[in-house]
């Protein structure tokens, strides 16, 4: 299946998912991970498009929070924080909360994103903290998956998911979860310009949903999974293509607005 034609494929994985796109509107967000500042943040508000279909979510630095909150008023985008503590208050120098973020207008939060994993440490018991920690807040958790460069070359990447899928949401109560969001992230594909190729995408994707039908049957076909890893305008289409890709986490490429809006837009 490898090497074939990603604009023509439609793979083996999809099936049996043909009417959960019908369901989903695609989700897009903007990862600006540690950059920009507040003109360019307003100035990537200010010539943002209107998808397609769909949602725009962006994921600002914490500092850029309070003036995007004001910036989006009347405009149909919501914002996302990168990162938090999951206690509730108290001495935590540096650390800030689910309910600050939603103070300062969040109403999602990304969890478990590679780079908190790997550059800071953040571990399965911690990302199952901040889990909780988000939906007793009413706070969206995106919960972000995926395998490592050597993980994947040792065949594991079904195992990594499913570890990765059971400390983040055990014990959690399948009601709860219904608002929850996951994006497949394989490591290797991020900030590499190497994105997965649509085959190891649908399956990594069929994985995951199968997965959350073995668990959380009741819920499980309402769980949008998002693609993120290298996602570019020339390659959106592709992935947005696939039945099981329900909205895409774009890093670099949402820098600007008009790479982004040529993505929201494919
Ligand atoms: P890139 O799009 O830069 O590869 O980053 C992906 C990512 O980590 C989004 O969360």
């Amino acid at each position: 299946v490898r090497g074939v034609d990603i604009f023509t494929y439609r793979g083996e994985y999809d099936k049996g998912y043909e009417d959960l796109r019908e369901q989903m509107e695609p989700i897009f967000i903007a990862n600006w991970k540690m950059n920009l500042f507040e003109k360019e943040a307003l100035a990537f508000v200010r010539d943002l498009a209107v998808p397609k279909t769909g949602s725009v979510i962006i994921a600002p630095p914490a500092t850029l929070l309070f003036p995007l909150k004001q910036a989006i008023k009347g405009k149909s985008l919501a914002l996302c924080g990168q990162n938090f503590f999951f206690e509730e208050k108290g001495a935590y120098t540096g650390e800030l909360s689910a309910s600050q973020l939603k103070d300062s207008g969040a109403s999602y939060a990304l969890i478990g994103h590679s780079e908190r994993r790997h550059y800071f440490n953040e571990s399965d018991a911690w990302i199952h903290q901040k889990l909780k920690s988000a939906l007793a807040h009413h706070l969206i958790p995106i919960l972000c998956v995926g395998e490592t460069l050597d993980e994947k070359e040792e065949g594991k990447e079904e195992e990594v998911l499913s570890k990765q899928l059971h400390t983040a949401l055990e014990g959690s109560d399948e009601k709860a979860l219904s608002s929850l969001v996951i994006a497949y992230e394989p490591v290797w594909a991020i900030g590499t310009g190497l994105a997965a190729d649509l085959f190891l995408i649908e399956r990594g994707h069929a994985f995951i949903r199968k997965w959350l039908e073995k668990h959380y049957p009741a819920i499980a076909t309402k769980i949008p999974i998002l693609y993120g890893g290298s996602v570019n305008e020339k390659n959106a289409a592709s992935f947005l293509s696939l039945q099981e890709v329900a909205g895409l986490l774009v890093g670099g490429a949402s820098l600007a607005a008009p790479p982004f809006n040529a993505i929201i837009r494919s």
